[in-house]
């Protein structure tokens, strides 16, 4: 039976496209049966969509303004998965910092960070890449695959890609070349660790 992936976005997901690709052409080891978005208008429901995948949408705001706590939305969060019983989560391009009572209700969870390993840890890590290239002390970064854990962007590395920084390099520049490795790095890691489950 197809391994059953379920996907986190916040914005655009065009990391989430290259997992739709992948899919199908057979190539993702899974399949994807829910992608989840923390924004309404997030352009990554338009490509689930499109690929008549089923969606949800859970809103921080909109539970805060409910007058509900972040552990309550971790909660109806997790609830909301595991009713898709996945064997995998997939955080790709999701900008919300998940508890460890949700970490602990998975048995697998990756995240896609535009960093190498230790480098450039939370938000924002293109641009300070970028600005620090720009001081002169930066000639590479990079994106990598990895489990989650509590510690944000620390858990065990799946697949890691240098990225160099060019003379002459706008921040796009180096941005198109980043979301060019993670397209090709995110599938690859779905399917290694299907495979390996
Ligand atoms: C990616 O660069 C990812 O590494 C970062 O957010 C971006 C998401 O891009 N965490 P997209 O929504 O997949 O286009």
């Amino acid at each position: 039976m197809s391994k059953r992936i379920v996907v986190l976005i916040s914005g655009s997901g065009s990391n989430l496209q290259a997992l739709i690709d992948a899919q199908r052409q057979d190539r993702l080891g899974g399949r994807i049966v829910l992608v989840v978005s923390n924004k309404p208008c997030a352009y990554g429901l338009e490509r689930a969509a499109a690929a008549d995948i089923p969606t949800a949408v859970l809103s921080l705001k909109a539970h805060r303004d409910a007058g509900k706590t972040r552990a309550d939305y971790d909660r109806a969060l997790a609830d909301a998965i595991a009713a898709h019983a996945p064997d995998l989560l997939v955080l790709a391009g999701w900008m919300l910092i998940l508890s460890p009572a949700f970490i602990d209700r998975f048995p697998r969870i990756i995240n896609l960070h535009p960093a190498l390993p230790g480098e450039l840890d939370g938000a924002h890590a293109i641009d300070r890449a970028y600005r620090e290239f720009c001081a002169g002390s930066r000639s590479r970064t990079g994106a990598m695959v990895h489990y989650v854990i509590p510690e944000v962007d620390k858990g065990a590395p799946i697949l890691v890609e240098e990225v160099p920084c060019a003379a002459g390099d706008r921040l796009e520049d180096l941005e198109a070349r980043i979301h060019a490795v993670e397209h090709r790095i995110l599938p690859r890691a779905v399917r290694m660790v299907l495979d390996a489950a």
